[in-house]
């Protein structure tokens, strides 16, 4: 079994220990967190761990092979150094770290390094893209040339959790940036992108982003957390809808089941089968076989994806000012979403909730 510490327990923290308590192959030896309400959780749900608040222990054990990054960004870049400095293998979360300016530089350090690490971009782990991207490599599609991607909850509201992170189009929106590109199979050449300051917020919480490749794919990625939060019952949109020069495939899905639509030259096929949430048990069952054999999984994104998409984000988002950016709602309305989400026992994204 490969031993594991996780430092950052909180939302990701606990999937990690979940999927991993599931799994023969990993043992979660050390749960780390500065805050004494996630250490006491730790202590219910992983009774054989040892709970800590000194992150050195972890990195210090020589037993330890790998370290789970699932604390905020704004401590990756140290804990990134740490790892490499110790000799331990890497899972972080997205972004790897607070700033583009850190992500370059955990990258460096972590490609000059014999380590392996690899990002949660959880898309790349989904049954749904591998098999849509399956179709268009069989040439079901003809010739691939426009990507169209969209996700819309009544989710993270302004103000809460991963603020330091940025605007939902960054926090969330990467791993849309990210799985665009991984099916363009080229690089991000231009882009015009439209917010929304809803609820009179500072930054756009609703971002639609279009543009090239440089081999001319054209791309349009929609993200928001705006999607009825006050609505009675709440409801989200989200699809990857991509173009070819003869035929189409679509996917949809309800957070249970994903649903994918295939009109190709050849082949019409409905396939509907679980979501799959955030693939964490794919994610760490293709580490540790990359452990065994001393090399990245091909499945795997690398920390520099991270950074490309972390980085285009950021370039998207920062090209809403440059034009009309209006603003529509207040913060009373804002108040209220708050209030609600607090008070929520069931909804979107909520960072309260403490089921494992
Ligand atoms: N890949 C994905 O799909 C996905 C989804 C959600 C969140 N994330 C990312 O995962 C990370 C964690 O998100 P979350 O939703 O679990 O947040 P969270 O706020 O629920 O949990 C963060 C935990 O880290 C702890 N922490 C903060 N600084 C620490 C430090 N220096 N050392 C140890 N513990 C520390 C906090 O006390 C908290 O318990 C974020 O970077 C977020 O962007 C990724």
């Amino acid at each position: 079994m490969i031993k594991v510490g996780i430092i950052g327990f909180g939302r990701m923290g606990r999937f990690y220990l979940k999927e991993m308590l599931k799994s023969p192959k990993w043992e979660v030896v050390y749960i780390c967190d500065v805050y004494e309400g996630s250490r006491e959780l730790a202590r219910k749900l992983a009774p054989n761990a040892k709970v800590i608040s000194d992150e050195d222990i972890i990195f210090n054990d020589p037993e330890i092979q790998v370290v789970t990054l699932t604390a905020l960004a704004d401590s990756r870049l140290q804990h990134v150094t740490k790892a490499i400095a110790h000799g331990k293998h890497i899972i972080s979360e997205k972004p790897v770290a607070d700033t583009t300016e850190n992500e370059w530089k955990v990258v460096e350090m972590v490609e000059k390094s014999d380590r392996l690490a690899t990002v949660n971009l959880y898309l790349r782990n989904s049954w749904y893209h591998h098999q849509m991207k399956q179709f268009i490599q069989e040439g079901e599609l003809g010739e691939l040339a426009i990507i169209r991607i969209c996700h819309m909850t009544p989710g993270l509201a302004p103000s809460e959790g991963h603020e330091a992170e940025g605007p939902c189009f960054h926090d969330c929106g990467m791993h849309y940036v990210d799985i665009t590109r991984w099916y363009a199979e080229s690089e991000y050449k231009t882009w015009h992108a439209q917010g929304m300051r809803m609820w009179n917020y500072k930054d756009p919480w609703w971002v639609q982003a279009h543009g090239t490749f440089e081999n001319g794919i054209v791309f349009d990625i929609t993200q928001g957390f705006v999607y009825g939060q006050l609505s009675k019952d709440q409801t989200h949109n989200s699809y990857t809808d991509i173009i070819g020069t003869k035929g189409i495939v679509r996917m949809s899905h309800d957070f249970h089941t994903a649903v994918i639509d295939l009109r190709g030259v050849t082949k019409t096929e409905r396939i509907e089968k679980p979501f799959g949430s955030k693939n964490i048990d794919i994610l760490i069952d293709l580490f540790a076989d990359s452990i065994e054999c001393g090399k990245l999984h091909p499945q795997l994104p690398r920390l520099r994806d991270s950074a490309i998409a972390s980085t285009a984000a950021w370039n998207m988002l920062n090209d809403t000012w440059k034009h009309d950016l209006p603003a529509i709602g207040d913060q009373k309305t804002l108040d209220e979403i708050l209030y609600r989400r607090a008070h929520m026992t069931n909804g979107y994204g909520l960072l309260h909730q403490v089921n494992c």
